[in-house]
C-alpha cells in the first residue's frame, strides 16, 4: 500500500522522484506527462484541525488532476461521536480511491493506514507535516538550486514542522541547526534515529550563532494547534526572527514559514513581508508538490 505518512519512510530517491514530478507542475507540466493522471479518482480528506493551504491545495491538485475531494471535518462525522478511526477506515476505503487525514494524534494516522485499503496520507499531526517540508524543499530548490549541503536553520518551537525537517535532513543531506529552546526541544528519539542515518543535526540555544551563516532561516508559529499558550511565549521570545537576525545568514538566504504566521511574535513584519521572505511561493508549492504525492499514491 503506498501510503505518505512520514519522509522518513522513504528511500531518498523517491523522495526526489515525487519533488521532481512536483516541479513539473510548478512549471506549467504535466505530471508523468500525463493530463488527468487522476481522472474519476476520489480523496477523502477528513479535517480534526483548521485549515486553509492543506485543505485547499489537496482540493484544487485532485480537480487539476481531473479527480474530486470529499471534505469531512471530523466533529461532523461519526468520529466525533466515538466510531472507531479502525471502523473508518474500512468504511472510507469503500468509497475514495485515497484518504488523507489532518488529526491530533500521530497514532490515528497510522491506525488509519493499518485498517485502510486505499492509500493514506499525513496532513498533518502533532508529531509532524510531511507534505509541508516535500513543498519546502520544492520550493527551496526552485530558488536555490539542490538543497543538498546546504544549511537549514530552524529557529523557535521543536515542533511537528521541525520534525519533518529533521525527517528530511536525514534523505536530502543537508545541514539541520536547531536553534530551540531546551523546553521545547524536538523529540530525541527523532533526532537520534536522523543522526544514524547520517544526518548532521546541530543544536543550540545561541540563535545568533546558529543563523551564522545559514542558507535557509526557517521558523513556526509559537502556538501550535492543540498546544496550550501557557508561558512559550515567554520562553521563545528570544527566538524571534528579526531583520537583524538574518543579517547573519549568508547574504542570499531565504526565508521560510509554512503559515499561519504572527507577525510580531515568531518574526517581525519586516522579515516575512521582505525581500528574503519566500512564503507565498512555499504555500504555492504544497499544491505542486501534493499532486506528485497524490499520483505517486494512486499510480
Ligand atoms: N501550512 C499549513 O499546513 O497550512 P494550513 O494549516 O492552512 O493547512
Ligand atoms: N505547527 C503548526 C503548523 C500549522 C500548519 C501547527 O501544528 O499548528
Amino acid at each position: 500500500m503506498k501510503h505518505f505518512l512520514d519522509i522518513c519512510d522513504f528511500d531518498a530517491e523517491t523522495l526526489k522522484s515525487i519533488i521532481a514530478d512536483g516541479n513539473k507542475s510548478l512549471k506549467g507540466e504535466y505530471i508523468c506527462g500525463v493530463a488527468k493522471s487522476l481522472k474519476d479518482k476520489t480523496l477523502i480528506m477528513i479535517f480534526e484541525k483548521a485549515s486553509t493551504r492543506t485543505r485547499v491545495s489537496f482540493e484544487v491538485g485532485m480537480l487539476q488532476l481531473g479527480g474530486n475531494a470529499v471534505v469531512l471535518s471530523a466533529g461532523d462525522t461519526q468520529l466525533g461521536r466515538g466510531e472507531t478511526i479502525e471502523d473508518t477506515a474500512k468504511v472510507l476505503s469503500r468509497y475514495g480511491d485515497a484518504i488523507m487525514i489532518r488529526t491530533n494524534g500521530h497514532n490515528k494516522l497510522l491506525a488509519l493506514a493499518e485498517n485502510s485499503s486505499v492509500p493514506v496520507i499525513n496532513g498533518l499531526t502533532d508529531y509532524s507535516h510531511p507534505c509541508q517540508i516535500m513543498a519546502d524543499i520544492l520550493c527551496y530548490e526552485h530558488h536555490r538550486g539542490s538543497i543538498e549541503g546546504k544549511v537549514i536553520t530552524w529557529c523557535g518551537d521543536g515542533n511537528n514542522v521541525a520534525i519533518s525537517w529533521i525527517h528530511a535532513a536525514a534523505k536530502f543531506g543537508f545541514e539541520m541547526r536547531l536553534a530551540c529552546p531546551k523546553e521545547l526541544l524536538p523529540d530525541q528519539k527523532t533526532i537520534d534515529t536522523a543522526r544514524a542515518e547520517g544526518a548532521k543535526i546541530i543544536i543550540e540555544q545561541d540563535i545568533v550563532k546558529m543563523v551564522e551563516g545559514s542558507d535557509c532561516v526557517v521558523t513556526d508559529t509559537w502556538v501550535s494547534m492543540g498546544d496550550e499558550a501557557s508561558n512559550r511565549l515567554e520562553i521563545l521570545k528570544p527566538y524571534q526572527v528579526t531583520a537583524k537576525l538574518m543579517g547573519k545568514a549568508k547574504s542570499d538566504a531565504v526565508f521560510m514559514h509554512c503559515l499561519p504566521a504572527h507577525r510580531g511574535e515568531e518574526m517581525t513584519s519586516e522579515v516575512i513581508d521582505g525581500l528574503q521572505s519566500i512564503v507565498f511561493d512555499e504555500a504555492e508549492c504544497r499544491l505542486h508538490v501534493q499532486k506528485a504525492i497524490l499520483n505517486w499514491c494512486l499510480s
